[in-house]
């Protein structure tokens, strides 16, 4: 079985969705660890709960950006990540970190890319009145929400209401993530 490590900056509501999926053997995977840069994150309480190995790298704890990416490699080597999930992390990787893991590396995005990059996606596209909206699972190269599209979910709503918009897509994203990770684990062992 392959050895994930997640990634995540906040709720982790993605992580919870791919525990689950774990847990009910939809995604046949280890889960080996979380990284998070935020130590105030809910997520960090779900990996204790599942007793998954938590490492936190607070960014004001180095003194470049390119010192605390070498640490979270150095942490995924040590955990002997195959694939690197992120979900919900909030910062560039390096491109040391992007060049380790070459197409094993994948992001979730609140939008249907190269639309609405980068943070509140939601709110960037509310601004724009947009009318179709839908989320992102793609391959992560050094941008920011800018790697090769693996697969994209859209969806219009009724009403442009935010929460409503929103509540809907982290359903999108809890069915949708997992089911792609499966895919790509699956396909890399024929
Ligand atoms: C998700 O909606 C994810 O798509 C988004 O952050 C949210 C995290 O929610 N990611 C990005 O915007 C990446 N640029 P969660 O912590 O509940 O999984």
């Amino acid at each position: 079985m392959k050895n994930i490590v997640v990634f995540a900056s906040g709720f982790g509501s993605n992580f919870q969705a791919i525990i689950d999926s774990v847990k009910h053997g939809r995604l046949q995977a280890n889960i080996v660890g979380l990284i998070c840069d935020n130590p105030k994150a809910y997520a960090i309480e779900r990996a204790r709960i599942n007793y998954i190995p938590i490492a936190l790298f607070e960014r004001k704890n180095f003194l470049i950006k390119e010192e605390m990416d070498e640490a979270i490699l150095n942490q995924c080597r040590q955990w002997q990540a195959d694939w690197l999930i992120l979900a919900g992390y909030m910062r560039l990787l390096s491109p040391e970190v992007i060049h380790a893991y070459p197409h094993h590396i994948v992001n979730i995005h609140p939008s249907l890319l190269p639309k609405y990059r980068g943070l509140d996606a939601v709110g960037q596209a509310l601004d724009k009145n947009e009318k179709i909206y839908g989320i992102t699972i793609h391959y992560v190269d050094e941008g920011m929400d800018s790697g090769e599209i693996i697969c994209q979910v859209p969806f219009e709503p009724d009403v442009l209401d935010r929460d409503h918009i929103e509540r809907r897509l982290h359903q999108l994203e809890h069915q949708t993530y997992p089911a792609i990770i499966q895919k790509l684990l699956l396909e890399e062992r024929v």
